[in-house]
C-alpha cells in the first residue's frame, strides 16, 4: 500500500473529522485531545500552527507546532517546535509520525529556524523512542515535569 500523506488546515469543512482524530486509549496520557489543542490554537493564535494529516483522502493524524514562542516568558528564548502529535491507531507504524516531523521541520525551516523542540513524559510506552530514533536529542531541560527534545536542522535531512 503506497501512502499519500499530506496536511491541510483546519476549516470548517474538516473540523469534525479533526476532532475524532484520537489515538489509542492507553496512549492518551500522551497527548492531549485534538479538541483541546484546537481551543488553544484559538487562543494563541499567532504561535499555533494546527494540521489536520490525510493520507489520500483518510484522516490518520493531527499535529500542532508552535512557532516562536517566549520559551520562559523572559523575552530572551523564542523557540518552534512540535506541540501536539496524534496518529490514529491504524495508521501507527506506517510513517505518519516521520511525515508530521518533516513537515514541522520543513516549516520552521522556511521561517528561517534551526532547531526544533519537542517535550515529552518520560515513560517506557511512551514516543522517547520514537522521537530518539528520528534524531531529536535531550536538551538536558525539564518543562512542566516533560523531558525536553531538540532536533538540528542544520544537519538533518
Ligand atoms: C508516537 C507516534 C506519534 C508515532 O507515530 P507513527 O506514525 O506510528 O510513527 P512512524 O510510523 O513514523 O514511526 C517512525 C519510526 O519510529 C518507530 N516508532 C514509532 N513509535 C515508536 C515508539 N513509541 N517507540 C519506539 N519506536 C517507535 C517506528 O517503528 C518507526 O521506525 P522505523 O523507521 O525503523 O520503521 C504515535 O504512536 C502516536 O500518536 N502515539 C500516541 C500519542 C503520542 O505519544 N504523541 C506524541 C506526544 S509528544
Amino acid at each position: 500500500m503506497t501512502n499519500d500523506f499530506r496536511l491541510v488546515r483546519i476549516t470548517s469543512a474538516n473540523i469534525d473529522t479533526a476532532i475524532a482524530v484520537k489515538v489509542r486509549p492507553d496512549q492518551e496520557r500522551f497527548v492531549s485531545a485534538v479538541v483541546k489543542s484546537l481551543a488553544e490554537a484559538y487562543v494563541y493564535p499567532d504561535v499555533a500552527w494546527p494540521r489536520l494529516i490525510l493520507d489520500g483522502d483518510q484522516p490518520v493524524g493531527f499535529l500542532m507546532a508552535f512557532l516562536d514562542i517566549d520559551w520562559n516568558g523572559k523575552g530572551v528564548d523564542f523557540r518552534s517546535g512540535l506541540w501536539r502529535l496524534n496518529v490514529t491507531p491504524e495508521a501507527q507504524g506506517r510513517g505518519v509520525g516521520s511525515f508530521a516531523v518533516a513537515s514541522v521541520a520543513a516549516e520552521i525551516r522556511r521561517r528561517g529556524g534551526a532547531k526544533m523542540y519537542v517535550t515529552w513524559e518520560p515513560a517506557e510506552d511512551g514516543p522517547e523512542n520514537f522521537y530518539r530514533k528520528l534524531g531529536f536529542e535531550l536538551t538536558g531541560e525539564q518543562s512542566d515535569g516533560e523531558t525536553v527534545g531538540v532536533l538540528d536542522l542544520t544537519i538533518s535531512g
